[in-house]
């Protein structure tokens, strides 16, 4: 296969079978986590003799560098490091700064559960890293320590976003799981802290990834009900999407005191515009966050596959992806297809 192939896939990305492109990349870095939220990887349920990635299985650093350029040859023009917790990854500024050196890479993005930002976030500022998103789902101490499985403080997640933001970090993005009967009671006290500090408050409605969080429908708050809780408090009015496809639905405070999110998997879809691959840190490339199985990369990429044939591998995967899983939930569910890949191989 020659670099004419190559050229052509750079004219004409590809499309999925439902047309969507390609336009996002989340890259897990790792699948190990220093936390063990219920919702993703309870302590008791997820298998003790889980085996996570060994050093050889993940990615190295020139790997993931290679798989970015071939998606970004591909249409992707942001890239997000997610984890399990990405931090526990070594050297993790110096992947940053060889991806924010990929040309056409406009955006560059982690997801960290911020304890260890008090470590790494100048460092992250000083390699490229252009946005945070900072997972937070309550500032009740007790309530923090059970949605972490008794691995972090709240205190400890505050001090990494006083970190980052020191490090020059702005709009932090601050992602609240919400479970009812868990944490819903406390999202208006999320609100208050944050209101006025140009930070961005998101409730994600609790989903159904992987096979060992014991979701039930029960407890997912809609976001329309959250959003009335809210409203009943501050008036909040809708702004338009920053881009199509976002998953995030933006509100703002009447009185001008910054910004919210929405991110509505369960009630509210948004499959159709979904333009996001996932790749593990094994190297298995994911066309969908409640996806059976991935699709291998890394074994061609070890065999010593040239760049064309790399990002022609992406494309034809790509082209035949077909998921919607959100959109599809019930009928999957009663049908018992419902076993996918756990939320902390692939980063969420
Ligand atoms: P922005 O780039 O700031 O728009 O970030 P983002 O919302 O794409 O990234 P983030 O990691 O903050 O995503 C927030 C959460 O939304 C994830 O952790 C997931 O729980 C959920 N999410 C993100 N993408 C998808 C998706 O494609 N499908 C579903 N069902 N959920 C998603
Ligand atoms: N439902 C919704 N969000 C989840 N996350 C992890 N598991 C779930 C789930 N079951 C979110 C985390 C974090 C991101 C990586 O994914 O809170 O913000
Ligand atoms: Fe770790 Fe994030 Fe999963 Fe919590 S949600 S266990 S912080 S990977
Ligand atoms: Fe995309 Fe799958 Fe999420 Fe739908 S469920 S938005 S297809 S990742």
């Amino acid at each position: 296969m020659g670099p004419s192939i190559l050229t052509q896939l750079i004219a004409a990305p590809p499309r999925d079978a439902l047309a969507r492109p390609l336009h996002d990349l989340r890259i897990s870095v790792i699948d190990r986590c220093n936390f063990r939220c219920p919702y993703c990887m309870p302590e008791d349920q997820y298998a003790q003799d889980y085996q996570f990635l060994s050093k050889d299985e993940r990615l190295r650093f020139e790997e993931i560098e290679r798989m970015a350029r071939a998606f970004v040859a591909l249409g992707v023009r942001k890239l997000r490091l997610t984890g399990g917790e990405p931090l526990l990854r070594r050297d993790l500024p110096q992947l940053v700064r060889m991806l924010a050196a990929i040309p056409g890479v406009d955006d560059l993005a982690m997801t960290t559960n911020g304890v260890l930002l008090p470590k790494f976030a100048q460092a992250l500022r000083d390699a490229g890293l252009k946005r945070l998103t900072v997972s937070l789902d309550t500032l009740d101490p007790e309530t923090f320590r059970k949605l972490s499985g008794g691995r972090g403080e709240v205190a400890e997640v505050l001090d990494g976003i006083a970190a980052a933001e020191r490090a020059g970090f702005e709009r932090i993005k601050l992602n609240c799981v919400v479970m009812r009967g868990v944490n819903d009671a406390q999202v208006l006290d999320l609100l208050e802290r944050f209101r006025g500090t140009g930070h961005i408050v998101r409730f994600i409605e609790y989903m159904d990834v992987g096979t060992v969080n014991r979701w039930r429908g029960e407890l997912v708050v809609p976001s329309a009900e959250l959003a009335a809780r809210i409203g009943a408090r501050w008036m909040i009015e809708p702004l338009q999407p920053n881009y199509r496809g976002e998953v995030a639905e933006r509100y703002r405070y009447a009185d001008g005191s910054g910004e919210i999110g929405f991110i509505s998997s369960v009630s509210h879809p948004f499959c159709g515009d979904c333009a996001r691959a996932r790749l593990s840190a094994d190297g298995k490339l994911y066309t969908c966050l409640f996806a059976r199985s991935g699709y291998d990369l890394r074994t061609p990429l070890r065999e010593g596959v040239n760049d064309a044939e790399l990002t022609a591998l992406i494309a034809a995967r790509w082209a035949a992806r077909a998921d919607r899983y959100s959109e599809q939930r019930a009928e999957l569910r009663a049908r018992g297809e419902h076993k996918h890949i756990e939320m902390f191989a692939v980063g969420g």
